[in-house]
């Protein structure tokens, strides 16, 4: 494809989608600082580092509690498990998610119970989760790519049964002015979320004393106290080093996430306009993080081609997510086929991620687009 009727030199400055080496670079200091600190006490697994940033990311998500989990992933799983509810109940949650929404649940010893979302905005929609609610004993809303799926009327849906949110992707977002809504909320420090460690980490919210209790007794093997285990837990506790690079992250996290706002914005600009484009769309009430600016290609045009365009030309796009959890194998004893959630199966088919990160260049952007009108272009 030879650069995609790129210029000359273009194809050669690659726009990754992410870039941890720039954000790296504007913590290096405080981090290796803080790791001299954590090899000299030898306190490898909880510690002050820990609870340092749980106080901090506590204060920051505007919750009471903050517990470290090994990942986000376990995070969603304790936040259902402190809950104790009815094993086998079901737990209404998104198709169009990562598969890991679907993993806790039932990890977790519960039933996942798939709705399509809103064709809109991709979010969970309140009146499809209403109709699937039926027996279900909780809510799972996730909030994709950076915005709140709508909670108001999510709260409403849930009729009184726990609402756990997957906020996995939405670290500093707001709806109404407020960032959580629900009983309890999971989230996931993944090296390339919007607030990344060096490794994985991932943390429960909630405002809830004895919830939070329960969370940190569940992912501590259960145990308050060593060697006494009143509840069945399992091993999920956060790393001193990687509080070490979130402490140092979280603190520049409003500001990166106002330059993915700036770049989101830029991006809006650059690309209103372009035929066989729809933009991404913030949901009434929310701000915005952008975890991820995915446009939708089509129809009538080819996704992957488009993709292929882009990644010839050094540019790092992405699909985020490519088969729905309902068409995944792992997930066939659902019982669904093809057709059972047809905005989810579209997205999956249409959605592209472009590059977006705080350090993105206007210059950079402007060379996304211009390869992405090509692309456009090229495949009408
Ligand atoms: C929506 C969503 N839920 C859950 C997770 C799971 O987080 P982790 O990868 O830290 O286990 C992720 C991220 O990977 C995610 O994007």
């Amino acid at each position: 494809m030879s650069g995609d009727g790129v210029k000359g030199g273009e194809a050669a400055e690659g726009v990754p989608l992410v870039d941890l080496a720039a954000a790296h670079a504007e913590v290096e200091a405080e981090v290796r600082a803080g790791f001299d600190r954590v090899l000299a006490s030898g306190g490898f697994v909880k510690g002050p580092e820990v609870a340092g940033f749980e106080r901090e990311y506590a204060a920051f998500a505007g919750a009471r509690h903050c517990v470290g989990a090994g990942n986000g992933t376990d995070a969603l799983e304790l936040a259902l498990r402190a809950l104790d509810l009815p094993p086998g109940g079901g737990v209404v949650l998104p198709a169009n998610t990562f598969v890991a929404t679907a993993e806790a649940v039932l990890r977790a010893g519960l039933r996942p119970v798939l709705v399509d979302a809103d064709p809109a905005h991709l979010l969970m929609d309140p009146e499809r989760a209403a109709a699937a609610l039926g027996g279900a004993v909780a809510l799972l809303p996730v909030h994709l790519f950076g915005q709140l799926a709508p909670m108001g009327p999510l709260l409403e849906a849930a009729d009184g049964r726990p609402v756990v949110e997957d906020a996995a992707q939405s670290q500093g977002a707001r709806q109404h002015g407020r960032t959580g809504y629900g009983r309890i909320a999971a989230t996931s420090f993944y090296p390339g979320k919007n607030l990344g460690a060096y490794g994985d980490a991932g943390a429960v919210l909630t405002d809830d004393d004895e919830l939070a209790d329960a969370v940190r007794l569940t992912g501590d093997h259960g145990a308050r106290d060593k060697y006494r285990h009143e509840r069945f837990g399992c091993n999920s506790r956060m790393d001193a080093l990687q509080a070490v690079v979130l402490r140092a992250k979280l603190r520049r996290l409003p500001a990166w996430n106002a330059a993915r706002r700036a770049a989101a914005a830029r991006y809006d600009t650059l690309l209103g306009g372009l035929d066989g484009l729809t933009l991404p769309r913030t949901a009434p009430g929310n701000e915005h993080v952008w975890h991820l600016y995915a446009v939708r290609i089509g129809p009538g045009r080819d996704r992957d081609a488009v993709l292929a365009a882009l990644h010839a030309a050094g540019i790092g796009a992405g699909v985020h997510y490519p088969v729905p959890v309902h068409l995944q194998p792992a997930f066939r004893h659902l019982g669904h086929r093809a057709g059972s959630f047809p905005v989810a199966e579209r997205a999956a088919r249409e959605l592209l991620s472009l590059p977006l990160h705080p350090h993105l260049t206007g210059a950079q952007q402007e060379r996304v687009a211009r390869v992405l009108a090509r692309a456009l272009h090229a495949r009408r």
